[in-house]
C-alpha cells in the first residue's frame, strides 16, 4: 500500500477535499503513475455535482511518470505518460478501433470502479469508488490500465500534456477526425472553453480560412482570436445565426460545446447546405431541432465522444502538433500547485480560467 494525497469528494453536492488515500500495487496490465500534472475538465465538475457513490476521486486529465508496472503492463517504469479514457479493448467497437464508443464506456469511465476489493483506492482502510475515466487522477498517484496510459515524449511539459487526455483530443478530434473541413469550409464553434478553443486550433490546422468563435466571455473571445479565430461573436448582444450567416454564408462545419438546447438549435440554423454539426457538450438531454431544414439541406448532426480518438495514436500526434507550435496550449493552461486544489476547482467552477492544471511538483 502506498499513501497518496488525493482530492476526495466526501459529501454529495460538495467540493473535493485534499486528504490521504491508500493505493494498492498495480496488477495485470495496470501501471502506477506519479501524477506530475492533472487538468480539471468541465466533465469533472458536472459529474461531481450529481455523483452519489461517495467517497470518490475525480480527475481524468492526468500526466505523469510510470513508477511501478503490473506483470502484463505495456508501459515501462520511467516512461512519461498521458492518462486517457478507459475502454474494454474486446467489444466490437474497441476491436474496430473506436474505443470512445466502447460498449462498456459508461461503466468504465463515468461510474468509477466498484466499491469492493477490486478498487485500487482506500480511504481510512476501506475501499472507495475510483477509476474515474480509468484513472481518478486528482491525486499525487493513480493506477490505470495500459490502454489508458499513452507514452509521450519526455520533452513535453506535463502541464501541457495533461489536457491532451480529454479536452484537447475532444476538440481537435471533433474537427480533424470527424468534421474534416476543407480550407474553403467556414468553421464555427459555439463555446470557447478548453474544448472549443482546441477546435479553433484544429480548424486552423485544417486550413480553414474563416473561423468564428461564439462565447459570452470576452477573455475567451480574445483568446480564440489569438489561437486562430478570424471573427468572434458575443451571443448576449448579437443575433448569432444572422451574424454567422453574414460572416460565412453559412458554416460548413460547426462544433457545439455548450450543451445548451437553444444554442444547438441555433447552430443547426447557422449551417450551409450539406454542413455538419458535431455535438460534444455534456448536459442537454434533448433539444428541439429543425428537422425539415436538416433534411432539405442535407445537414449532418453528429455526436462525438473524445474526438473519436484512438488515443494510443492520436495523443502522440497531438504532442507532435504541440512541438511544432501548431497547438499552443501554453496560452490555454493556467497552472496551480496541487495543494491549491480548492482554488483551482473554484476557479474552474466559476469559469474564471479556461484550463486549470494542478502541478504536483510545484
Ligand atoms: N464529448 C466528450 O467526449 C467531451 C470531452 C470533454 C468535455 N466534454 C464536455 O464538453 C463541454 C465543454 O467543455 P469545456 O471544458 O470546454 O467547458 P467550458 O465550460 O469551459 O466551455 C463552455 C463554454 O461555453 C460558453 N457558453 C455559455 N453559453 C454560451 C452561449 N449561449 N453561446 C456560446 N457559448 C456559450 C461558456 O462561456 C464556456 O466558455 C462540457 O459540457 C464538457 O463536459 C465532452
Ligand atoms: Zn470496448
Ligand atoms: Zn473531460
Amino acid at each position: 500500500m502506498l499513501t497518496a494525497r488525493a482530492a476526495v469528494l466526501l459529501d454529495a453536492g460538495g467540493d473535493p477535499q485534499l486528504t490521504d488515500v491508500q493505493l494498492r500495487e498495480p496488477v495485470g496490465d495496470e501501471v502506477l503513475v506519479r501524477i506530475d500534472a492533472v487538468g480539471i475538465c468541465h466533465t469533472d465538475i458536472s459529474v461531481a455535482a450529481r455523483f452519489r457513490k461517495l467517497p470518490m476521486v475525480f480527475g481524468h486529465e492526468g500526466a505523469g511518470t510510470v513508477v511501478a508496472a503490473g506483470p502484463r503492463a505495456a508501459r515501462r517504469v520511467g516512461e512519461q505518460v498521458v492518462l486517457t479514457f478507459a475502454s474494454c479493448g474486446v467489444c466490437s467497437n474497441c476491436a474496430a478501433g473506436r474505443p470512445a464508443y466502447c460498449d462498456h464506456a459508461t461503466d468504465l469511465n463515468m461510474r468509477g470502479g466498484r466499491r469492493d476489493e477490486s478498487s485500487a483506492l482506500r480511504l481510512d482502510g476501506a475501499p472507495i469508488t475510483a477509476g474515474f475515466f480509468g484513472q481518478s487522477s486528482f491525486a499525487t498517484h493513480a493506477i490505470a490500465r495500459s490502454r489508458s496510459a499513452v507514452a509521450v515524449p519526455e520533452s513535453i511539459d506535463p502541464a501541457v500534456a495533461a489536457p491532451l487526455g480529454c479536452s484537447v483530443q475532444t476538440g481537435v478530434g471533433a474537427v480533424l477526425n470527424v468534421l474534416t473541413p476543407e480550407p474553403g469550409d467556414p468553421f464555427v464553434v459555439f463555446g470557447a472553453g478548453a474544448v472549443g478553443l482546441s477546435a479553433v486550433m484544429a480548424a486552423r490546422i485544417a486550413g480553414c480560412r474563416t473561423i468564428v468563435a461564439v462565447d459570452p466571455i470576452e477573455q475567451r473571445r480574445t483568446l480564440a482570436t489569438e489561437l486562430g479565430a478570424t471573427a468572434t461573436i458575443d451571443p448576449t448582444t448579437s443575433d448569432v445565426v444572422a451574424e454567422v450567416v453574414e460572416l460565412t454564408g453559412g458554416a460548413g462545419a460547426a462544433v457545439d460545446t455548450t450543451a445548451r438546447p437553444d444554442v444547438i438549435a441555433a447552430a443547426v440554423g447557422a449551417l450551409r447546405t450539406r454542413g455538419s454539426l458535431a455535438l460534444v457538450g455534456l448536459g442537454a438531454l434533448t433539444a428541439e431541432l429543425p428537422v425539415a431544414l436538416i433534411m432539405g439541406k442535407g445537414l449532418a448532426v453528429r455526436g462525438v465522444v473524445e474526438g473519436d480518438s484512438e488515443p494510443q495514436t492520436f495523443i502522440p500526434r497531438l504532442a507532435a502538433l504541440h512541438r511544432r507550435g501548431e497547438l499552443p496550449l501554453d496560452k490555454v493552461v493556467t497552472t496551480y500547485p496541487f495543494d491549491d486544489f480548492d482554488r483551482a476547482w473554484a476557479a474552474a467552477k466559476a469559469g474564471e480560467v479556461v484550463k486549470p492544471v494542478l502541478v504536483t511538483g510545484a
